[in-house]
């Protein structure tokens, strides 16, 4: 039986990306932010995944307005980036797990989440910024299991909808023969509008809330709609409910390992958690 070793959720702002090819982590800017990431790659070292089930959203390169699925899962045996026009770095490619894709994906139609399935699918920067931040080195990566939730276009899926899925993934995991280990990673937020009037909103109270919840009462922020998101943490802080899906696979005791908070980062409050699903 496959055991999910713990959690880590994080922002992906491009200008991580960039910052990361020009070799900016050690200026005045970048530094407070990639301070972060130590005790992240840290924890990884100690716990070695043998795969990641990672939950972000595409913003536009693999799913377009056109076609837009509320939940898809990738059952590639890669993932390719392309160029999103933020003028980063083509990455990757990135190993897939078809097996544990399909394995999941089955789990999950079974338990009446109906992801759509993408033997195909382009990875954005909201997966390949953390990739970078957590494993640097591409050998070091496990092969992945990518998660896309719709932030995009509305309707977007309820935080309590996220969280329920979360808790799917869970069970799907569980439910794999193997005796492997797995880390579920979320990508995106917090607080932070790119555009509209309140571009540059960022909610700092809402945001320490939020990482103090994640870890010990996420059910409080499953009560939150999409649209008490937008008001609080800004219309692109939704990103937040990519945390619920990788929290509520997680269940229910688990043990903070380190968490960091920086603002800004661009336009963004940038935040990581790692927590810890075994030592609890
Ligand atoms: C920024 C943040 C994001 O989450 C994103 O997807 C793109 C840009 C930013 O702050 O620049
Ligand atoms: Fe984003």
């Amino acid at each position: 039986m496959a055991r999910i070793l713990g959690g880590i959720y994080t922002s992906h702002i491009p200008a991580i990306g960039a910052a990361i090819a020009k070799g900016r982590q050690g200026e005045p800017y970048w530094k407070p932010f990639f301070d972060g990431y130590p005790p992240v790659r840290e924890w990884l070292d100690a716990v070695r995944p043998d795969a990641a089930v990672i939950v972000y959203n595409d913003h536009g390169l693999n799913f377009f307005l056109d076609k837009m699925p509320t939940f898809a899962i990738g059952a590639a045996p890669e993932y390719r980036n392309a160029d999103e026009g933020w003028g980063l770095p083509t990455l990757g490619p990135y190993a897939g797990c078809p097996e544990l894709s399909w394995h999941l994906a089955e789990s999950l139609v079974a338990d009446e989440f109906d992801m759509t399935t993408c033997q195909e699918m382009l990875v954005d920067h909201a997966f390949t910024v953390p990739m970078s931040l957590l494993w640097p080195e591409p050998e070091r990566r496990p092969p992945v299991v990518p998660i896309s939730v719709n932030t995009v276009q509305h309707p977007l899926p309820t935080p309590a909808r996220c969280f329920a899925l979360g808790r799917a993934v869970g069970r799907g995991i569980a439910s794999w023969p193997e005796d492997i280990g797995v880390v579920v990673i979320a990508t995106g937020g917090l607080s932070h509008q790119l555009d509209g009037r309140r571009a540059g909103f960022i909610n700092r109270e809402f945001d320490l809330l939020c990482l103090d919840r994640i870890a010990t009462e996420p059910e409080a922020l499953t009560r939150y709609t999409i649209r008490d998101l937008v008001r609080l943490a800004g219309s692109q802080g939704v990103e937040l409910i990519m945390w619920l899906v990788a929290r509520g696979a997680l269940g229910g005791h688990v043990s903070k390992v380190h968490s960091h908070y920086h603002v800004p980062v661009s336009n963004t409050a940038a935040g990581v958690l790692v927590l810890d699903n075994e030592a609890a």
